[in-house]
């Protein structure tokens, strides 16, 4: 059973590029091993993350993002069962965005890489969240 999930959280304020280069690191790593595989995108303020892979794999992952420190608020924006994998085969793809890592077109990567969703909510609210943090019209 493959199972999908994603969802958003708020950076810790103090957290820094070496940050998230450890936390993509680290989780590229990690997430070979237990054959998860799945997106991050950082905007300098807020992840939004999706997950995929063996149920079981997601769901541990998931609950060892949850307690990180280096962000709160954690909402689970969806989570259900996929046939296929639907971001592509990365340990963990990611883009980096906003005034700390520059400006980069997360529109245009955001929609590149939710071109296979079957779910359109789940394609919209990732979509969304780009278009809402580029500052662009949606
Ligand atoms: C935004 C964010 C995304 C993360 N994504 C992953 C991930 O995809 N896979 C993973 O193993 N750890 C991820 N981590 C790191 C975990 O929280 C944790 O530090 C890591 O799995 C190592 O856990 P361990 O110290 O218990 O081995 C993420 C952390 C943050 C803050």
């Amino acid at each position: 059973m493959l199972h999908q999930l994603t969802y958003i959280s708020t950076a810790r304020p103090t957290l820094i590029l070496s940050d998230v280069e450890q936390i993509l690191q680290a989780s590229r790593r990690r997430n070979e091993r237990d054959q998860v595989t799945g997106l991050l995108i950082f905007d300098g303020k807020r992840f939004l993350q999706a997950l995929e892979g063996p149920i079981d794999a997601v769901e541990q992952t998931f609950a060892r993002i949850a307690t990180d420190p280096r962000h709160r608020a954690l909402v689970k924006l969806s989570s259900r069962h996929v046939d296929t994998r639907e971001f592509g085969n990365w340990s963990m793809g990611s883009h980096l965005t906003g005034p700390v890592m520059g400006k980069g077109d997360v529109v245009g990567h955001v929609e590149a890489m939710t071109e296979s969703l079957t779910d359109p909510n789940v394609r919209e609210t990732l979509r969304g969240f780009a278009r809402l943090r580029s500052g662009s019209p949606s």
